[in-house]
């Protein structure tokens, strides 16, 4: 694999529309909605990562997106990494997948989230926690693994160097500033085995980086992630593009009709009050080790 920078064409899901459709389906049945070019992200990383079965993955910044979730179905042991704390995860991905907490602290056991939901009349989740347990007795979950760690990238302690096949990133390290993100790469890069790959999305930027105050997020030129990354001076990169691609992205009316709820409750985020008008657009970084 070569390294890359790569503003993400809306091309991208008729290029993967099996995938793209698989991925809808799996958010539909978790009760998630995607960011509004998360499709590209996802598509875009997953095109290029290849066979995942009995790899170890980590999911940087990974909340509770569905990109870990689709490789443990996939079969991967994934270490859900983020600085947000997933302890109390609900019980519909625990029902669904086998997770764990890195460490003791990282996960909640599902009887004590369980509990709690019932004492705050949240019958239906609760529910789902009583069958998760039934279901983790019974065995017959997929055979990927979620591992969940509340933690900084900028310091994976509890990660030994060399032992991850690759790290993948939607859209999450965009939301680290230029002096923190090369201490996140270094970080990253510490834990991949040789001959593992980085591969992970942020915001493009033109001509200079700037901060999407909405989104609280990022984005770079292309001259600043080989900088930020560490990536050879001769990366190809197609900035030169970049206005080509925008208009199409700025018309694609597959991701324009199909915005999450969420976007229209706020103008606080990537999409402010649910209005298509996209300010960026999405770059996915390949860097192989
Ligand atoms: C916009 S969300 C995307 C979440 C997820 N990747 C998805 O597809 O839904 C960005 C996430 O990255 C996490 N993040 C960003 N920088 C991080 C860092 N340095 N350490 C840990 N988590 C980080 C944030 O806490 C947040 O949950």
């Amino acid at each position: 694999m070569q390294p890359t920078i790569e503003i993400l064409s809306v091309d991208l899901l008729d290029q993967h529309r099996p995938l793209v459709e698989d991925l809808r389906r799996l958010a539909k049945g978790l009760g998630l909605e995607f960011g509004w070019h998360y499709l590209l992200d996802l598509t875009w990383i997953l095109s290029r990562l290849g066979e995942v079965r009995g790899k170890r993955i980590m999911d940087a910044g990974a909340g509770v997106g569905v990109m870990q979730w689709y490789l443990a179905e996939q079969g991967a042991t994934v270490y859900s990494v983020d600085r947000g704390s997933r302890s109390d995860l609900s019980p519909r991905f625990r029902g669904r997948y086998r997770v764990r907490g890195l460490r003791p602290e990282d996960l909640r056991p599902t009887g004590a989230v369980t509990l709690d939901l019932l004492r705050r009349g949240r019958i239906k989740e609760a529910g789902r926690g009583i069958l998760s347990m039934a279901s983790g007795a019974l065995g017959g979950k997929d055979p990927g693994e979620v591992l969940v760690y509340n933690q900084n990238l900028m310091a994976l302690e509890d990660i030994p160097d060399g032992t991850l096949d690759a790290v993948v990133a939607v859209s999450a390290l965009e939301h680290n500033p230029p002096e923190d993100l090369p201490l996140v790469v270094a970080e990253m890069t510490r834990v991949l085995k040789p001959g593992g790959v980085l591969l992970a999305t942020l915001g493009a930027a033109r001509e200079a980086d700037w901060f999407h105050e909405a989104s609280r997020g990022w984005c770079y030129t292309a001259d600043s992630l080989r900088r930020l990354f560490d990536l050879p001076a001769d990366t190809p990169d197609n900035y030169d593009r970049y206005d080509e691609l925008f208009e199409k992205l700025k018309h694609n009316a597959e991701l324009r009709d199909n915005l999450a709820g969420f976007y229209f409750k706020s103008g606080d985020n990537g999409m402010p009050w649910g209005k298509w008008e996209p300010q960026y657009q999405p770059v996915g970084i390949c860097r192989p080790q």
